[in-house]
Parts: C-alpha cells; sequence; structure tokens
C-alpha cells in the first residue's frame, strides 16, 4: 500500500475493532436485527483476509461485551449460536489459515460446548505464526482488572511478589491480553464515539479511528482508510514527536 508521494504505508502491529452498527444496516434494509449479525459475521471473516494480506499482525474483535446480556434474550441466543459457529468453523480453519486464534473475555458464563471450542481453539492453533485474532467474547475492560486484581491479590497473599514490587508491567501478566502488544490503532465503525468498556488499559496510548460505516460495509478500502489516517497521526507516548 503506497501513499500519494509512492512511500509504503507504516503498517499498525496490532488493529483493535470495535465491531458496531449491525442493527441499524439491517434495519434500513427491512431486515431483523439477527439479519444484520449474520452478516456481521461473515464480514469479520473478510475483514481478517484483508488485515492479513495487507501485513496487519493482531486483529482483536469486539464481538460481545458484559453489557450485552442485556439485550433481549431472543438477540442474545442468535449472537451465542453464531459465536458458537464462528468459533466451530475456526477450529477447521485455523491451520490452514495459519491463524492464531484467541478468546479474550469471562467465559466461565458461556455454555460448556462454546468453552470446549475456546480451549480446542487455541490448542490448535498455538503454533500457528501468522495473523493472531483474538475475539472479545463476554468481555468488559472494568471486568478484566476487577479478575486481575482478584489474582494478583492472590499471589500476594501467597507471598509470590513483594506488594511495592507490582508495577504495571506486572499488571499486564494478570489481563487476558498478557503477551500481546498493545493496539496501534482502535477502529469504531457506525458513527458512535465511544469505548463501550473495552480494552481501557490497553488503549492508553492507542490512535482512535471512528468511522459511519455500519459494520457489515466494512471492507478492506475502508481497512485502508483507516490506516492512511493512521499514517497522518503523530505518534507521541508522551515525550516528544
Ligand atoms: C454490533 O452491532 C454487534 C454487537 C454488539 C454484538 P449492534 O448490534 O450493536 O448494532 P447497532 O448498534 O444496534 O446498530
Ligand atoms: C459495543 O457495542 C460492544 C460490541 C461491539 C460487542 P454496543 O453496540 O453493545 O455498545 P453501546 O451499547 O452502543 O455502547
Ligand atoms: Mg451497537
Amino acid at each position: 500500500m503506497k501513499n500519494d508521494k509512492n512511500e509504503n504505508y507504516l503498517i499498525p502491529e496490532h488493529v483493535a475493532i470495535i465491531l458496531d452498527g449491525n442493527g441499524r444496516w439491517a434495519k434500513k434494509k427491512n431486515m431483523p436485527r439477527n439479519y444484520g449479525h449474520v452478516k456481521g459475521s461473515e464480514n469479520l471473516e473478510k475483514v481478517c483476509k484483508a488485515a492479513d494480506e495487507l501485513g496487519i499482525k493482531y486483529i482483536t474483535v469486539y464481538a460481545f461485551s458484559t453489557e450485552n446480556w442485556k439485550r433481549p434474550e431472543e438477540e442474545v441466543s442468535a449472537l451465542m449460536k453464531l459465536l458458537r459457529n464462528y468459533l466451530k468453523d475456526c477450529v477447521k480453519k485455523a491451520n490452514k489459515n495459519n491463524m492464531r486464534i484467541r478468546v479474550i473475555g469471562e467465559i466461565n458464563r458461556l455454555d460448556k460446548d462454546i468453552r470446549d471450542a475456546i480451549m480446542e481453539l487455541d490448542e490448535v492453533s498455538k503454533k500457528n505464526t501468522g495473523l493472531n485474532l483474538t475475539i472479545a467474547i463476554n468481555y468488559g475492560a472494568r471486568d478484566e482488572m476487577i479478575r486481575a486484581m482478584r489474582k494478583a491479590m492472590q499471589d500476594a497473599k501467597e507471598d509470590k511478589f513483594k506488594i511495592e514490587d507490582f508495577n504495571e508491567e506486572s499488571f499486564g501478566e494478570y489481563l487476558d491480553t498478557k503477551g500481546m502488544p498493545e493496539p496501534d490503532l482502535m477502529i469504531r465503525t457506525s458513527g458512535e464515539q465511544r469505548l463501550s468498556n473495552f480494552l481501557l488499559w490497553q488503549l492508553a496510548y492507542t490512535e482512535f479511528y471512528f468511522t459511519d460505516v455500519l459494520w457489515p460495509d466494512f471492507d478492506k478500502k475502508e481497512l485502508e482508510k483507516a490506516i492512511q489516517y493512521y499514517n497522518k497521526r503523530e505518534r507521541r507516548y508522551g515525550g516528544l514527536a
């Protein structure tokens, strides 16, 4: 991918995406919300392929939040069915696509077969060296941090470390995203400009890109636009540019 001076664009290593707008996309077509979710999940596969082609190494997507349980039961069960099918499909395709696929979030609340698929996926894709896809399911950043703190406090009680030695790096080791680089770019589709409890710790220095495009319409061209935007930003990390 080249800019207008024929230079290569800097490709972000890690892109986090809040895939939003499935419901509104379906409504515009006079279709039920769940149809939007079906198209949204198909789109995830396409965007992963595009990301891989562009040289992105990590994609982390927000698929179901800890707050999404408050949606009507029928929608929640349709979403769970889609996630279940998506994960089972990933188990079959991960090796062929050389993809490393993980799930973050509080998975204990999910149905047993979904939890099994998550574990199987982790196992079968462990050695893959291509795109790292992380799917956030029953994920909330506050919940993630509370779970991390509980584990850390337990370890402190068992004298595994000294409280005064506990720092940002050690905290990161207790988070679901342990071992992953922080996102360079965060994209939210559908025009909403909030984080909705996504990766609050990890996004501290991430560039944000918001687009009105609804998730089922977000394609490779739109991803390239986000990368162009990212290339216009001067990244500072608190120091001088
Ligand atoms: C995003 O689409 C998918 C999930 C949150 C699961 P929405 O379902 O939030 O779609 P809108 O925001 O209602 O259009
Ligand atoms: C955020 O989208 C969560 C996911 C994309 C999974 P929502 O559509 O649920 O967020 P709010 O309710 O608009 O903040
Ligand atoms: Mg939404």
